[in-house]
């Protein structure tokens, strides 16, 4: 990044951080309009990895003054609501995976749950058509948003007071920052939609394009999240950030509502645990598919000789698409909120049932979908989430996926309070059969209900060997989302990668519906000449798929964290 501030600027931003020292005792220890990326750090104190060097810079510095991975994964979010404002998010959901100190795991729901004016049916038109232009933009494809709840709920296993780990995106909001090269396109990419889906104008409206290194200010923001520094969840739930809300959903006819806001609950869960091998593998249950999915792919491989074909080998790509395209069907009819639906983990995660769900794959040729309705998939470009991981020495080890659903979420800033509201309602399965933004479809399961969380495929998973942190990792990428983190775990447990390679080389992706093999640039042709013969489709290639955050424990107890090397994303240990 270049130089663009005066250099007295940048001397008044650090006396200013250090004023506020002396009044919350937290400092930006970093340098918002100089800093550069670094994609694989190794540490032994502690890591943290996330799509951007400042929010990872926001965690190192938390830990710096006493924090323990949980007060830096706070604290990261939080930069990123900021400093990331396509993904990071006040304004919408997520999931926490742990493994603290005392050698407990946790599971952490804070996804976002429909308002209770929803219903059922309420995207579909007169003929009973779906509607996804609602589901996915503007005010009605908003849930009742999580984050802060479940950033509260996580406070309770960190070790700093909250004021301390908000105070880094308070300063990052209040004084700005520079922004990067692709941040700049993607706000110059939004314009249209900022315009047509908010009536008060928000900062990232400008006449002029954005250019790299511009410098991002964000006063409504700082507010606000100066106001959940005063009042705790309040300050976002009750008071002036609500009225704000209220105000806005007024503004667009959406259906979040003052009761709404204040009933919202982030929800303990226990986590989703299985054995691979030796290594206990602990993800996220329902709400989210992704631990299940994940929990469904291992184990259909578990017992074939993976290492054996070799990474990317004909034998092992054919094999682990056909393990997601079973896992995936799984999801489509049974897979939803467990507190509104009576999910079958125990049997779609039984090691026989997933025995005879392989009873008729075949090494020689593609198992076709069976096609309830053809969905055609839809695959913005600007889809969005994000996810961090983060590791301390005292043994906590943190996994977060967050999102506001595809970039910048519904694309409508809360007027007044400066955030993006999330797009969120659109992971429901807002008609059955009728695909979702990922080309997902559901039933039943994953209907909308009034106070339903909507099923989610972020994956936050956690390795543990000997019970103690491995591997902590996790990924953007919708519906991708849960073959990337299974493939970079067989990269690494079978195939033996280091954690860059496992990383950074070629993904594919099967999702059942569409029946289609979905590859990132980079992946073999042979490979993909060979199943087209066995009669695989494949859709167009992908630039990228997912952006994975991953932190391992190397045998000696220091930690080697590499950032996706698809973003901006930055690694920073000490
Ligand atoms: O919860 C989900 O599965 C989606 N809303 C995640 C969206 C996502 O990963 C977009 N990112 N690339």
């Amino acid at each position: 990044m270049h130089k663009r501030i005066p250099a007295f600027v940048v001397v008044l931003f650090l006396l200013a951080a250090c004023k506020s020292t002396q009044k919350n005792a937290a400092t930006p220890a970093f340098d918002p309009y100089h800093y550069t990326i670094t994609k694989k750090v190794e540490a032994v104190n502690a890591a943290v990895v996330s799509a951007h060097p400042l929010a990872s810079k926001a965690g190192i510095a938390v830990l710096k003054m006493g924090g323990n991975a949980v007060d830096a994964a706070i604290a990261t979010q939080l930069a990123l609501a900021v400093v990331y404002p396509n993904a990071g998010n006040i304004g919408g959901g997520g999931f926490m995976v742990a493994r603290l100190s005392n050698g407990e795991t946790i599971a952490l729901d804070y996804r976002e749950m429909a308002p209770a004016a929803a219903h059922r049916d309420m995207y579909l038109d007169e003929k009973g058509t779906a509607n996804t232009q609602k589901s996915q933009l503007g005010h009605l494809s908003s849930g009742v948003p999580g984050t802060v709840a479940g950033l509260f709920a996580a406070h309770r296993y960190a070790k700093l007071p909250f004021e301390k780990l908000i105070q880094p995106a308070i300063e990052l909001a209040e004084k700005g920052f520079i922004i990067t090269a692709s941040e700049a396109r993607s706000l110059n990419n939004l314009q249209a939609d900022l315009k047509k889906y908010n009536s008060v104008m928000p900062v990232f409206v400008r006449e002029n394009p954005w250019k790299e290194n511009d410098t991002l200010v964000q006063k409504d923001l700082a507010n606000t999240l100066r106001r959940i520094r005063e009042k705790g969840a309040a300050g976002f739930y009750e008071g002036e950030t609500a009225r704000l809300i209220l105000e806005e959903m007024k503004r667009g006819n959406g259906l979040i509502s003052g009761q709404d806001l204040q009933q919202y609950k982030a929800k303990s869960r226990a986590p989703h645990v299985f054995d691979y091998k030796g290594y206990k593998i602990v993800g996220m249950p329902m709400p989210s598919s992704g631990g299940l999915l994940l929990n469904q792919m291992m184990k259909m491989i578990e017992n074939r000789d993976i290492a054996g074909m070799g990474f990317h080998s004909l034998g092992a790509v054919q094999l682990m698409t056909e393990v997601e395209r079973r896992a995936y069907a799984d999801r489509a009819e049974y897979m939803g909120d467990a507190d509104y639906y009576d999910v079958p983990v125990k049997m779609l995660s039984n090691e026989n049932y997933l025995r005879n769900r392989m009873k008729n794959y075949d090494p020689a040729i593609a198992t076709p979908s069976t096609v309830i309705k053809p969905g055609e998939l839809l695959r913005p470009e600007s889809e969005e989430t994000t996810h961090l991981s983060v590791i301390d020495k005292e043994g906590n080890a943190v996994s977060v996926t967050t999102t506001l659903n595809n970039s910048y979420g519904s694309r409508t800033v809360v007027g007044g309070a400066g955030f993006f509201l999330n797009d969120e309602m659109d992971d429901f399965s807002i008609k059955p059969g009728v695909p979702n933004m990922y080309g997902a479809v559901g039933g039943e399961a994953n209907a909308i209900k009034a106070g339903k969380r909507m099923l989610s495929s972020m994956t936050p998973t956690l390795v543990l060997k000997d019970n103690k942190p491995y591997i902590v990792v996790g990924t953007p990428g919708g519906t991708t989302i849960p073959t990337q983190v299974f493939q970079t775990l067989v990269n690494i447990l079978e195939f033996n990668m280091s954690t860059e390679d496992a990383v950074y080389k070629p993904k594919f992706h099967h999702q059942w519906l569409p029946d289609e093999v979905m590859t990132e640039k980079g992946f073999p042709p042979a490979v993909k000449e060979a199943m087209q013969k066995m009669g695989y489709s494949f859709s167009k290639e992908r630039s990228g798929i997912g952006r994975t955050e991953c932190i391992k424990v190397l045998p000696d107890g220091t930690f080697e964290a590499v950032a996706d090397n698809r973003g901006d994303d930055a690694a920073e240990g000490y």
